[in-house]
Formats: C-alpha cells, sequence, structure tokens
C-alpha cells in the first residue's frame, strides 16, 4: 500500500513503514485497517498494550467519566480519578508486595520518567555519574538517549554521551558473569569509573533483543549498588505491568529497586508514566521537577480499570499458561529450521525468536505482516522477532498468530536459500 503521509509526515516516521497499512480499529489483539483486513497483534504497541486494545473495562469505565464531564486534564492538582488510581494502586500492587514507594507522576512518555528517575538520583546523591548497560533502551531525549546503546538513534553532535557508562549486560559475555566486572570497577579507586549516582537496567532488555537477566545477576548488582551507596534504577517502562509474568519484572529476583520507571501499559494504550521512589531518596522540592502533561485524567481511570486484573488470583497462572504456548511453538521453529541454529529467549509474554540476521528477521516480519500478523524486530540489527502478545489474548488467536508466524519463519528461510543457491552461480551477495 501507498502510504498517504509520505508528502506530509517527517521522514523520522518508522513504524509506518514496518506496516504498510491504514490503521482504523482495533478490540483485543485484533486489529482492522481501512480496507477491513484484520491483523493479529503480537506488536501490542510496543508494549503499551499489555491488556488489548479498547480493553472493555478500560473502555467501559472511560465513557461513563467523559459522560460526566468527569475533569480530563487538571496538571498535578487533586482529582478524583487520581486519588482512585493511587488508592487502588497502593492496595492492589504495592502493599501485597511488601513495596514503600512514594509515586511521582511525569510526562506521559517512558522517556519522562527515564529523566525523572535520573536527575532524581543524581541530585538525591550529589553524584553525576551513571551505570547503563550494553543494548540498553532507555528513549530518546538527551539524557535518556545518553543511556541508550544503539547508534543508530546516536550522532556525535547530539553531545549525549556525558557522565554515563555502559557496562556489559548479563549474557554479553557468554558464560562470564558481567556482575564481577561491575564490582572489580566499582572497588577498583583506579577503574577509572567515577562513583555513580545510580545504575539503570531493564530486568528483560526488550528493544535490545529481548535479553533476560538471571535473578542470580540481579541480586548481585542490586547488593553491589547496595555496598556502594548507589541507586538502582529498574526501568519497567517495557516489562513491567505484567508483561514477565508478575506486575514487576523484578519481583522474580526479589530485589527491591531504589526507584522504578513504569510507563506503557500502565495506562492501558492512555499515556501516563509514573515514577516510584524509595520514600527517603524523594528529595524534590516542590514543583522542582514538572511537566504539563502529568495530570491526564483519563489515563488515570483507564489505568484504575485494569488494575483489577490483579485482583484475580488467577491472572498470573493466565499468563503463564500463554507463556508456554509461545515457548513450545517456538522451540518447535528452532528444531525446524535446526542447520540456521535460530534461537529462543524470553519470559512471561515477552519472547525472542532471534535469527540472528536481520534480513532474514525483515523478511520474515513482511511474510507476517501479508499473512495477518503484525510483530517487530529488537536487538542490535533488529534480528530478533520479538513476540509480545496482550496479556489478554484468547488462546487460540494467540495459536493462529504462532502460526502465522511459523509460516512465515519457513517462507524467509526458503527464499533465502534459494537466492544463496543462486548467488553460488552469479555474483556474491550478503544472503545470510
Ligand atoms: C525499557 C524502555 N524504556 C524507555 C522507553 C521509552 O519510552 P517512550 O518511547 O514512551 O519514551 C522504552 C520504549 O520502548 C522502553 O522500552
Amino acid at each position: 500500500m501507498q502510504d498517504p503521509l509520505e508528502q506530509i509526515e517527517s521522514n523520522v516516521r518508522g513504524y509506518a513503514r514496518l506496516f504498510p497499512a491504514v490503521f482504523h480499529k482495533a478490540v483485543g489483539s485484533t486489529i482492522t485497517d481501512t480496507e477491513g483486513n484484520d491483523f493479529i497483534d503480537f506488536f501490542c504497541g510496543a508494549g503499551s498494550l499489555n491488556y488489548g486494545h479498547n480493553n472493555r473495562q478500560a473502555k467501559a469505565a472511560l465513557l461513563r467519566y467523559i459522560q460526566a464531564d468527569g475533569i480530563q486534564h487538571s496538571l498535578d492538582t487533586v482529582t478524583a480519578a487520581k486519588v482512585d488510581f493511587l488508592e487502588a494502586f497502593e492496595r492492589i500492587i504495592l502493599k501485597p508486595r511488601g513495596l514503600d514507594y512514594r509515586v511521582q507522576f511525569t510526562g506521559p512518555t517512558g522517556t519522562n520518567a527515564v529523566e525523572a528517575a535520573v536527575k532524581l538520583a543524581r541530585k538525591q546523591t550529589q553524584r553525576s555519574h551513571v551505570v547503563a548497560f550494553t543494548n540498553a533502551y532507555h528513549g530518546h531525549s538527551l539524557g535518556a538517549l545518553a543511556l541508550t546503546g544503539n547508534q543508530f538513534y546516536h550522532s556525535q553532535f547530539y553531545g549525549s554521551h556525558n557522565n554515563v557508562t555502559h557496562l556489559p549486560f548479563d549474557g554479553y559475555m557468554g558464560d562470564y558473569d558481567t556482575s564481577l566486572l561491575l564490582e572489580k570497577m566499582l572497588d577498583d579507586p583506579s577503574s577509572g569509573l567515577p562513583k555513580p549516582a545510580a545504575v539503570i537496567l531493564e530486568t528483560i532488555q526488550g528493544e535490545g533483543g529481548v535479553n533476560v537477566s538471571s535473578a542470580t545477576w540481579l541480586q548481585r548488582v542490586a547488593s553491589l549498588c547496595q555496598q556502594h551507596g548507589i541507586h538502582l534504577i529498574v526501568d519497567d517502562i517495557q516489562v513491567g505491568n505484567g508483561r514477565s509474568g508478575k506486575f514487576f519484572s523484578f519481583e522474580h529476583a526479589g530485589v527491591t529497586p531504589d526507584i522504578v520507571c513504569v510507563s506503557k501499559s500502565i495506562g492501558s494504550g492512555m499515556p501516563m508514566s509514573i515514577v516510584l521512589i524509595r520514600p527517603e531518596i524523594d528529595v524534590w522540592k516542590p514543583g522542582e521537577h514538572t511537566g504539563t502533561f502529568r495530570g491526564n485524567n483519563l489515563a488515570f481511570v483507564s489505568a484504575r480499570a485494569v488494575l483489577e486484573y490483579w485482583n484475580d488470583p488467577s491472572f498470573e497462572q493466565q499468563i503463564e499458561d500463554r507463556s508456554q504456548i509461545i515457548q513450545k511453538q517456538l522451540r518447535a521453529i528452532c528444531a525446524k529450521h535446526s542447520d540456521h541454529s535460530l534461537s529462543v529467549r524470553g519470559r512471561g509474554l515477552i519472547w525472542g525468536l532471534d535469527m540472528h540476521c536481520g534480513d532474514l528477521a525483515s523478511q520474515t516480519i513482511r511474510n507476517a505482516f501479508n499473512a495477518g500478523l503484525l510483530i517487530e524486530g529488537a536487538g542490535a540489527s533488529d534480528e530478533v522477532l520479538k513476540v509480545m502478545p496482550a496479556l489478554t489474548i484468547e488462546t487460540s488467536l494467540l495459536q493462529e498468530g504462532l502460526q502465522i508466524l511459523e509460516s512465515a519463519v519457513d517462507a524467509a528461510i526458503n527464499s533465502a536459500a534459494s537466492r544463496r543457491s543462486q548467488t553460488h552461480t552469479t555474483v556474491k551477495q550478503n544472503v545470510c
């Protein structure tokens, strides 16, 4: 399909190229274009739609709220919708997990939450250095960009690398435990690493290629932070809100970060971000970090509605059941194509099928799109297919989507094989 916005919208548009359709309606895990084509959604608004498109409970609450002329915009004044959300968040999410955090509302994007978290850690410790990790993705405003690994997003002219050191994430150096390197660098006064204000990490790197850190690595990093008086910031923007199988992705490891960034699915499709702060380090002066859109009451209303899922004791098991279905099918795809050494990793409902080749993954994404499935790539060269359906997807739709994915992989591998056999007799090309 021709891109109708080519002449109007900036060249920066990205997903419009990946999914060449004009989308129109969506319910649950199905999204429909203006030509009436349905797509199964394994993309999930890059992790913003964990509860599905137009989630029924959120939609009903929003309709009621708008119908009653509820406040829409409020900066950080107190509104009934905000009080409702905060009370429920504390009762349903924080208290049962034994977590004691203050909640800061930031501007509505993930990168806004990261900026606030890092600023607060710097202000409170009176140190400016931050440790981030290889393949990290924390957003694109200049502060957050400095923490983001992939060179594709950088330009030397942004001047954004100040005061950040990237160290190897878990698994980056094969079996070597990279927390030992962090330990050595922190212990050695001659390592060249200034004592950081914070260590920031994603427990599962989403954009970075679905890299899953182990519980022991996280525990070691958390205890190093504690020993050295460094704040541990967990960026749970993509893998929080149940994506990892539990509400917070760090619950599996039993660590308690000093600061947590939450965004994307918290508002169930409505823009909203929060930073959770250990009370002792909440040293902001009133109004010191502001933003016009910290008071999006429509987001408070939909966020409040979907918190109810976490009142259901069977919800985590439902996520796990879907997780098992995905793992099984992805492992079967790998076994079928054993000569291509594909690999699988993930947890909860974020899974990566590593094709070890960006071209092959791109071809698979195109094949999937043409057959009615939305899925995106991740990793340094987009070589990992990120399988990220809604937590609420019906199992039959999940299986249907996985079947489309399998056929898309088969077709991409077969066409690469046939191109390879042709190039043996013609000109050599880069076909992986
Ligand atoms: C882990 C993580 N942090 C931060 C961000 C940035 O969020 P936003 O795009 O809303 O600014 C993202 C976005 O994908 C993310 O995955």
